[in-house]
């Protein structure tokens, strides 16, 4: 059964009032966000760090065409922040590996890392599934470092790789237990979901702590890392939106519906909360 909703807009043109029908536009948006959420799921068990490319494999017109055409639809953590990409030559930037680099540019509103990391998990799945190699890369420098008037936050090397990029044997995945940032009730596949989320470092600087039906998420800045205690918060906050996203796409995946709010944040603070979540299906 297909529900259509009815949504309209209405402008001025030619002193004559206009009104247009949006919610096919809106269905369609919907639609191609729930499927392709769906899909990038099982890319969690398959995702991990390339650092070595088959440059002799340049990626095609088609592929490159598919990954910025994908960029276009990324979902935004928080709505009104400017984010752009620039899509450059490995040799114009001073990373060591991948054959093009993703240089992520925004703008620096609040939780604009947090923002950072949950958009371009999404790229970094959605490569993973067309076999596309994909690195993370805080350590190096842009050709460009501003772009429209927006800094650069990040990038992420790309390009093929010579092996299939397929589900890893993930008792191998160094990772901290679940136990060890996760407490109250647990939610087991949505647990060993997130436990494999990547951070810079492999830091892990999460925490979460879920009961009653809400679930807490904490970023940890005490955490053991060799990350330089000034660039902490910087990376962690970019982690903290990637691990956010594995999370929404694993409750999102199990069915369970979700309220999130943005809650005030105290960087300050050793460990901060960042966001909790309204678990509908999971209310006593
Ligand atoms: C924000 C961020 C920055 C990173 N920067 C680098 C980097 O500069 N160089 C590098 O080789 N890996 C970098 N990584 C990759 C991490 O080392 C990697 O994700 C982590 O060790 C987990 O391994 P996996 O991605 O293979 O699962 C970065 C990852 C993140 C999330």
């Amino acid at each position: 059964m297909y529900l259509r909703l009815f949504f309209f807009i209405l402008f001025l043109k030619n002193g004559i009032i206009q009104l247009i029908d949006i919610s096919t536009f809106l269905l369609e948006k919907e639609f191609w966000f729930m499927s392709n959420w769906k899909e990038l799921y099982p890319m969690i068990n398959c995702r991990r760090s390339s650092r070595k490319y088959d440059l002799s494999n340049p990626l095609s017109k088609d592929q490159l065409s598919e990954i910025t055409d994908f960029i276009k639809h990324l979902e935004p953590l928080v709505e009104d922040i400017r984010v752009e990409y620039r899509l450059v030559e490995r040799k114009k930037t001073t990373c060591r590996f991948g054959e093009y680099v993703l240089v992520i540019y925004s703008e620096k509103k609040p939780r604009y890392l947090n923002n950072v990391g949950y958009m371009f998990e999404q790229f970094d799945l959605f490569c993973a599934k067309m076999n596309i190699g994909t690195c993370w890369h805080g350590l190096g420098k842009p050709d460009l470092k501003e772009w429209h008037g927006l800094e650069s936050v990040i990038m992420i090397t790309l390009g093929n790789v010579s092996s299939k990029i397929e589900e890893r044997d993930l008792t191998k995945i160094k990772r901290k237990d679940v136990q060890a940032f996760w407490e109250g009730d647990i939610i087991e596949e949505v647990s060993r979901s997130t436990r494999l989320s990547p951070s810079a470092c492999n830091s892990q600087p999460w925490q979460v702590k879920q009961d009653n039906g809400v679930l807490r998420v904490y970023q940890n800045n005490k955490n053991k890392s060799i990350i330089p205690k000034k660039y902490r918060n910087f990376y962690h906050s970019i982690d903290l939106g990637i691990f956010l996203c594995i999370l929404e796409l694993s409750l999102i995946n199990h069915g369970i519906e979700f309220n999130r709010v943005i809650e005030e944040v105290n960087i300050f603070e050793d460990i901060y909360l960042v966001m909790s979540y309204q678990l509908d299906g999971l209310i006593n």
